[in-house]
């Protein structure tokens, strides 16, 4: 019998609610929403119950899907009426939590990836190597519109600066090889100039010189495909999935 594990993924939203509308009333519910405390004990609970991973789901909008008015989101506290940022959270849960995988959700649409690469470096350096990117070209009309933009782009459009969005955050995380970062303190040389490199990257949607000025991620992000890529920065930018026996 081949020896599967099995992985677990908790998907929740830094908000009132994530699986049940509506939680946020229960008797039961811990209503700090808006404290450290809160996310903090979310993560210790998901590392006792063996999950490898918590992604934070998010929109970068309130919802007015409904007759174009925010008023049942904010009535009732659905799913979109409040949103704490997944980086921000991720990051003080990383320091509650040993193990758990922390994902953040972060688009490509709505972001430059200098800031994101450098973001999730961030992440992934504080939390040992645990950080984990969703990645999302942002669907919503009412995104569209806290971002200076009467409509969305087209599914076309949104994908194509996905796909160079991609290429670069990876080049850019890759701007620093294996070993540049020194710290040689006799020396001195804290990072060897000749292991960081800029990328010039010049392309239809993003002009980006580099190099990151956050060092290497503590693993290998140097797959090619677009597809492949894709998939490993969605789904394991963690060495290796934990056990769930
Ligand atoms: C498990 C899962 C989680 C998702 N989480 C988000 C999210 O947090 N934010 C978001 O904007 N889109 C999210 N999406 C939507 C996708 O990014 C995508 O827009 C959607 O699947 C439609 O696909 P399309 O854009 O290729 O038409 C999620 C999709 C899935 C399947």
């Amino acid at each position: 019998m081949p020896d599967k594990k099995l992985h677990l993924a908790a998907f929740v939203s830094a908000g009132p609610v994530s699986g049940s509308p509506a939680g946020w009333r229960h008797p039961e519910a811990d209503g700090d929403l808006l404290s450290a405390a809160y996310y903090q004990n979310i993560g210790r609970l998901l590392e006792e119950g063996r999950f490898d991973l918590l992604f934070i789901a998010d929109i970068l909008a309130i919802p007015d899907t409904l007759g174009g008015s925010l008023n049942s989101q904010l009535r009732y506290g659905a799913l979109g009426a409040l949103r704490l940022d997944p980086l921000v959270v991720l990051s003080i849960i990383a320091g509650a939590t040993k193990h758990l995988g922390l994902g953040a959700t972060l688009s490509t649409t709505y972001a430059q990836p200098y800031v994101l690469a450098r973001a999730l470096a961030t992440l992934d350096h504080l939390s040992g190597g645990r950080a984990a990117w969703n990645i999302v070209t942002s669907f919503q009309e009412a995104e569209a519109r806290n971002f200076g933009l009467t409509e969305q782009l087209s599914r076309e459009g949104r994908y194509e600066r996905a796909d160079e969005f991609l290429e670069v955050v990876t080049k850019l995380w890759n701007s620093w090889e294996d070993g540049a970062l020194v710290r040689d303190r006799q020396t001195p040389l804290f990072a060897d100039p000749a292991r960081v490199h800029r990328i010039d990257h010049s392309g239809k949607w993003f002009n980006v010189r580099g190099p990151l000025n956050v060092s290497r991620l503590r693993k290998d992000v140097r797959s090619s495909s677009k597809l492949a890529l894709r998939i490993v920065a969605a789904i394991s930018l963690r060495d290796g999935p934990r056990s769930s026996s």
